[in-house]
Formats: C-alpha cells, sequence, structure tokens
C-alpha cells in the first residue's frame, strides 16, 4: 500500500498555531522534521520585525517547510505581510475572512493559504476563493472554537462539498492518537490538525504546570469565561480545572477588565500583566497564581498520557495509522 502526505509535506499531520506563543520556533521545527506541517503562532498586534526573526530563528533549526497562522480578528496587515516577504510554505488563518486578494497574493508569492473553518458556509466560501487545503474544526476542539458542530457530522459534509477538487479536507478537533487519525481519513479527511497533543510536547512553549494538568485532568468544557473583554463573542474549550470548575458560572457582565491582577507574562517579547480570567494561557515565562489561568484544551485530552518530544508524536501517529489500516484490511471487520 503507498502512502502520502499533504501539500507537499510527507505526512498529513498538521501542528495547529497555539496562541498566544505557545507554537515557537521549538515545536515548529521538530514538527517540520518530523515530516508533518508546523505552524508559527503570529503575534495579535502588527510586529512584522519581531514575526520575521521567529521565522528566521525556525529556519535555522531545521531546512523542512513549515507555516505561519494568522488570527484575523486582530490587527494583522503587516504581519501578513512579513509572512508572504518570507515565502513560508503556508498561511494558516483563523476567525475572519480570507479574501480572493489575499490568497493572489500569497499564491504570487509561492504561499499556499489554509484557512480554519467551523461550519459549511465558511467552507464554501474559502472554496469560492481558492484556497489550498481547508481545516475543518468540530467542536471537541481546545483553544478558541469557531463552530458548533460535531466533527463526525461536519467533516464529511465539507469533504462532500469540495467534491473532486484538490483541496484536501483536514480534520480538527478532540484527535490526539492514531484511532483518531484513522477515523478521520475514513471520514474522507486527507490529514489531521492537533492542538492540544502539541501543547503537550517537550517543545511546545507551554508553563510546565499547564502541560502536567493536561496529563492529571481527563475533562473539558465550552465556555466564554476567559478573556472576554479581549476577545468577545469568542467561546472556547478549557480543562476542567479546580479553579475553572469554581468560577464556571461568572456572571455575564463581568470580565478580566475588574479583576484582580494574578501573575506576569512575557509574550512574544512584551510584558503584560496577566488578570484573572484573562485568556492567556501560561508559559514558561509567567509568574504568580498559575493554576488561576487558563488551561486551554480539546476533548481528545484524556488520552494524552505523557509528555512526549513532537517529533516522537508525529512518529506514533504515522506508525500507529499505517499499522491500523494495515489490520483493518488484513482482518474481517465488524460491520
Ligand atoms: C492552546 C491552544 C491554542 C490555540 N490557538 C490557536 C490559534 O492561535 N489559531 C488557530 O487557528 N487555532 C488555535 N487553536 C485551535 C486549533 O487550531 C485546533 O482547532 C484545535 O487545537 C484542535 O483541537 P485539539 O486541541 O483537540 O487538537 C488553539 C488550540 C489550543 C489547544
Amino acid at each position: 500500500m503507498g502512502w502520502k502526505g499533504i501539500l507537499g509535506f510527507e505526512y498529513g499531520i498538521v501542528q495547529a498555531p497555539l496562541g498566544p506563543d505557545i507554537a515557537g520556533p521549538e515545536l515548529v521545527a521538530a514538527v517540520a522534521n518530523a515530516g508533518a506541517l508546523g505552524l508559527l503562532r503570529a503575534p495579535d498586534s502588527e510586529s512584522p520585525e519581531y514575526l520575521k526573526e521567529l521565522i528566521r530563528k525556525t529556519r535555522s533549526l531545521t531546512d523542512k517547510a513549515f507555516g505561519v497562522g494568522v488570527v484575523l480578528a486582530f490587527p494583522h496587515k503587516e504581519n501578513i505581510k512579513a509572512i508572504l516577504e518570507e515565502k513560508v510554505a503556508v498561511l494558516q488563518l483563523y476567525w475572519g475572512e480570507c479574501s480572493k486578494e489575499l490568497v493572489l497574493e500569497a499564491h504570487s508569492s509561492g504561499v499556499k493559504v489554509v484557512p480554519q473553518v467551523g461550519s459549511l458556509e465558511e467552507a464554501k466560501k474559502a472554496i469560492d476563493v481558492g484556497v489550498d487545503a481547508i481545516i475543518v474544526q468540530g467542536r471537541e476542539a481546545g483553544g478558541h472554537v469557531i463552530g458548533q458542530e460535531a466533527l463526525i457530522s461536519l467533516l464529511p459534509q465539507v469533504v462532500d462539498l469540495v467534491g473532486g477538487r484538490d483541496i484536501p479536507v483536514i480534520a480538527a478537533g478532540g484527535i490526539a492518537d492514531a484511532r483518531g487519525y484513522v477515523a478521520a481519513l475514513a471520514l474522507g479527511a486527507k490529514g489531521i490538525c492537533m492542538g492540544t497533543r502539541f501543547v503537550a510536547t517537550q517543545e511546545s512553549y507551554a508553563h510546565s504546570t499547564y502541560k502536567r494538568k493536561l496529563i492529571e485532568y481527563d475533562k473539558t468544557e465550552y465556555t466564554d469565561v476567559f478573556g472576554r473583554a479581549r476577545w468577545p463573542g469568542a467561546p472556547h474549550r478549557v480543562l476542567q480545572t479546580p479553579f475553572f470548575c469554581d468560577w464556571k458560572s461568572l456572571p455575564a457582565q463581568e470580565s478580566e477588565t475588574n479583576q484582580p491582577i494574578i501573575g506576569h507574562s512575557t509574550i512574544h517579547r512584551v510584558e503584560k500583566e496577566i488578570r484573572r480570567f484573562a485568556g492567556t494561557c501560561p508559559n514558561p515565562t509567567t509568574t504568580g497564581d498559575i493554576e488561576s489561568m487558563v488551561m486551554y484544551a480539546g476533548q481528545g485530552v484524556g488520552l494524552i498520557k505523557e509528555i512526549l518530544p513532537a517529533g516522537e508524536v508525529v512518529k506514533r501517529l504515522v506508525e500507529g495509522a499505517q499499522l491500523l489500516i494495515q489490520q483493518m484490511s488484513g482482518e474481517s471487520v465488524y460491520i
């Protein structure tokens, strides 16, 4: 049996851009070196020079291709210009409209455009403007969640919508092992995009307490408690930590703006005060009450039992998926 990846990458595995700064050069390079698509996360303010430094640092760690993710809900024009000037392989987009002009501009720089969508309507718009692949996010996903539907029903509908076009559909949400990978392939995806599994790696720029909690806790919840002022109308899926369970019924008029400062963090080189209910998850520079900070996680978190090198995550997914497929094609299968 032959195996092939997507968008010129060896495998159909994508490491999600992990905001605000969890997917840095070390993680992206480790993923790229393992044959998958790693995505840096652009800052949420215009910082083109800094972003170019991130891209160059990643290039110093790998000679393989990689991409950058941009959240369109925040200022981004200068950042996208920098990404296109640097000619990374992929520009990933989220939470905003991807225009035909942008796709054409990216293509003229040799950059492929891959939006993450959460509905059939969004997928249709993406196809119409000529994107190169589509990430379909189910409600199971960790981090901010744009869609309302379960991946198992939304994904095949997007696959049908794409039809015979050469636009690989990539599944995101709740996938953490080879079984989820094969299930996504069975639904018609050509690849998978994982966030939480890659936060729980040695190279991710998440605080060690956040990584440890991903192993310790199994349950998540879809909520709007964190970061209401900074990113309004953006629900998210978080780990059910004791802090979250105590505060999940936070009255609607409350937000992080009138809360006490519970710590400090340097995010993309800028020092920030972290107020209670802020939407920024802790990184290794974060000090203060880490356990009360947001910890994003998808529903697959209960499948994550150890912090691994990111390359090992990719290797186990590929080998596990190939084995499962071979076993299924060699045996009688329950129907
Ligand atoms: C910590 C964290 C940060 C995330 N940040 C972003 C982001 O900046 N941009 C984006 O497109 N998706 C982001 N996502 C969502 C992922 O793209 C993806 O949809 C999700 O991780 C898939 O679900 P999973 O976490 O169960 O693998 C984030 C996810 C997590 C867990």
